[in-house]
C-alpha cells in the first residue's frame, strides 16, 4: 500500500521523500528500490534514517505512515514524535484500532502535533483508479492535509473524491473498521452463492463466471463480483485454479473488531459475525478432516434451484448485510458524538475502495433523505417482503444438501428475528425471572417498569 500510495502522490505532481527502516538482510534499501523500479518515484528523496527523513521535509510536515496495526504503528509514532515539530501532521493509513487512533489524537494533540486516523481501502489497481480514504481526527490537521488526501482518493459517480472527513478522533479508523466487516460479510455470500451453483445445481466454475457476468448488469455489480468471475476464470492446463487452493481463509483482525464492535453497542450483526466465524471454522482443519465423513454419509437429494433465486436471494443477503454495517456506524457515531453522515460515507465508498458496488451508489442517495435504519427504509422493506421467501427455499436446498451458508441463513434469520410474528424471548425473560429474579416487561403495560411473577418452583 505503501508504494501505491507514493505512486499515486507522485504522478499529482508531489515531491515526496520515502523512509523505510532497515532491517539486515531482511529490509535494506527499500526506498531507493521503490525509487528504481517506478519511473514517477525517481525524483523522491529515499531514506533509511528517519531524523534525516523528517529532516528533509518542509514545514508543516505531512508524513503518511503505512505500516502494519499494533505495535510496528505505535513504535514509528513513538520514533516520529521526538523528530517533529509542533503543527505537523501524522496520518497514520493502516488499518489502526479506533481505541488507539482515539489515544494518539489526544496524546499528539496535547504535543501540538496533528493526528488523523485514515482508514484507507484500495485494490491492486489504485495507482490507477485511486483509493477510497476515510479520514478520523481534528479538523485543523485535515484542512492541512486535505490536498494530498484528495488526490490520493478514487472519483466517486459525480466525479468528487472518494474522501470524506469523518469526524473526530478514532471516527475514521472506525468506519473502516466496518467497512471491513461489510467486506468479510460480502465475501462469504458470494462465496455461498458459488457453492450452491457448484455444488448444488453443479455447475462448472466457468459456467458460474458465466451466470455472475450476467448480473453485472444489475445492483449486484461489484468489485468483489468482478474478480471473483476473473478467478473462476482462471485455469491452469485443465484445471481450474480455484480447486488448487485450499479451503481455508486467513483474516488480520479488522473483522474480528467489528464484530466487537457490533456486540459492544448491543448491535445485531449476525451475518458479520457469521462471516467471521465462517472463516475461523475454515481454518479448523483437524475438526474438518474428522467431520468429513459425518458430511460425506449425506445422500445428495438432487433439489432444483435456479441461478435467479440465488440471485434473489444474494440481492437481498446484501441488503440485511449494509444494514447491519450501517447500524453499527449510527450506534458508534451517536456514542461517541462523531456525526458520521452517512450519504457522504458511502459516496466514498462507491470507488476504490474493496466494497464498491452499484448497491453503494444508491445508498450514497438514499442516505441524504433517509436517517432512520436502512431495514425500515420503504425501497428496502419491499425487497425484503418481496424476496425472504425465495431466500427462504434457498437456503432449504442448501440445507438438504448439506451445503455451508451461514450468511444466507443469518440474513434470513435476521429477518425473521426483527419481526415479531412468532415471539421466543418471552420465554427467556421468563426465565431470567425464574433464576434470578430479573423481571420483565409486561405486554399490556407501557411504563417500562420489570414485573416478576411468583413462579412455582418446587
Ligand atoms: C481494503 C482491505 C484491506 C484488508 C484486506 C485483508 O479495504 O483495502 O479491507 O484493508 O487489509 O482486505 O483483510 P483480512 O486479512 O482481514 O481479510
Amino acid at each position: 500500500m505503501g508504494t501505491m500510495v507514493g505512486r499515486r502522490l507522485a504522478q499529482n505532481g508531489y515531491a515526496l521523500s520515502l523512509y523505510n527502516r532497515r532491517v539486515d538482510q531482511a529490509e535494506e534499501n527499500i526506498a531507493q528500490q521503490r525509487m528504481d523500479s517506478y519511473a514517477e518515484l525517481s525524483p523522491a528523496l529515499g531514506f533509511e534514517d528517519l531524523h534525516q527523513f523528517v529532516q528533509s521535509l518542509e514545514q508543516p510536515r505531512i508524513i503518511f505512515i503505512l505500516v502494519d496495526a499494533g505495535s510496528p504503528t505505535e513504535d514509528v509514532i513513538q520514533e516520529l514524535v521526538a523528530l517533529v515539530a509542533k503543527g505537523d501532521v501524522i496520518i497514520d493509513g493502516g488499518n489502526a484500532h479506533y481505541d488507539d487512533t482515539t489515544r494518539r489524537c489526544r496524546e499528539l494533540n496535547e504535543k501540538g502535533i496533528h493526528f488523523l486516523g485514515c482508514g484507507i481501502s484500495g485494490s491492486a489497481e489504485a495507482v490507477k483508479i485511486g483509493l477510497s480514504l476515510m479520514p478520523g481526527g481534528s479538523q485543523e490537521a485535515y484542512a492541512i492535509a486535505v490536498k494530498p488526501l484528495q488526490a490520493l482518493a478514487a472519483r466517486s459517480v459525480d466525479g468528487s473524491p472518494c474522501c470524506v472527513y469523518i469526524g473526530d478522533e478514532g471516527a475514521g479508523h472506525f468506519v473502516k473498521t466496518v467497512h471491513n466487516g461489510i467486506e468479510y460479510a460480502e465475501m462469504q455470500l458470494i462465496a455461498e452463492v458459488y457453492s450452491l451453483m457448484r455444488w448444488a445445481v453443479e455447475l462448472t466454475p466457468n459456467h458460474i463466471a458465466d451466470v455472475l457476468a450476467n448480473w453485472k448488469n444489475t445492483d449486484a455489480n461489484g468489485y468483489l463480483l468482478e474478480i471473483t468471475l476473473n478467478i473462476l476464470r482462471e485455469k491452469k492446463g485443465d484445471h481450474w485454479v480455484l480447486d488448487s487452493i485450499l479451503d481455508s481463509a486467513g483474516q488480520k483482525g479488522t473483522g474480528v473488531w467489528a464484530v466487537q464492535a457490533a456486540a459492544s453497542f448491543g448491535i445485531p450483526a449476525m451475518m458479520i459475525t457469521s462471516a467471521l466465524h465462517a472463516r475461523y471454522l475454515s481454518s479448523q482443519r483437524h475438526i474438518r478432516q474428522h467431520l468429513n465423513d459425518v458430511s460425506a454419509s449425506q445422500s445428495k437429494k438432487n433439489s432444483s434451484v435456479s441461478t435467479n433465486d440465488v440471485f434473489n436471494a444474494f440481492q437481498l443477503a446484501r441488503l440485511i448485510n449494509y444494514h447491519e454495517g450501517f447500524a453499527i456506524i449510527r450506534a458508534a457515531s451517536k456514542q461517541f458524538g462523531w456525526n458520521i453522515d452517512l450519504a457522504s460515507l458511502s459516496k466514498i465508498w462507491t470507488n476504490g475502495c474493496i466494497i464498491r458496488s452499484a448497491l453503494m451508489n444508491k445508498f450514497a442517495i438514499l442516505w441524504s433523505t433517509w436517517n432512520d435504519e436502512l431495514i425500515l427504509h420503504d425501497e428496502v422493506k419491499a425487497v425484503i417482503k418481496s424476496g425472504w421467501p425465495g431466500l427462504r427455499r434457498i437456503i432449504q436446498v442448501a440445507s438438504s444438501e448439506a451445503i455451508f451458508t451461514p450468511c444466507l441463513v443469518s440474513a434470513s434469520q435476521y429477518i425473521a428475528g426483527a419481526s415479531l410474528r412468532y415471539p421466543a424471548a418471552n420465554l427467556i425473560a421468563a426465565q431470567r425471572d425464574y433464576f434470578g429474579n430479573h423481571g420483565f416487561w409486561a405486554i399490556d403495560d407501557p411504563t417500562n417498569t420489570l414485573h416478576h411473577y411468583p413462579w412455582k418452583r418446587e
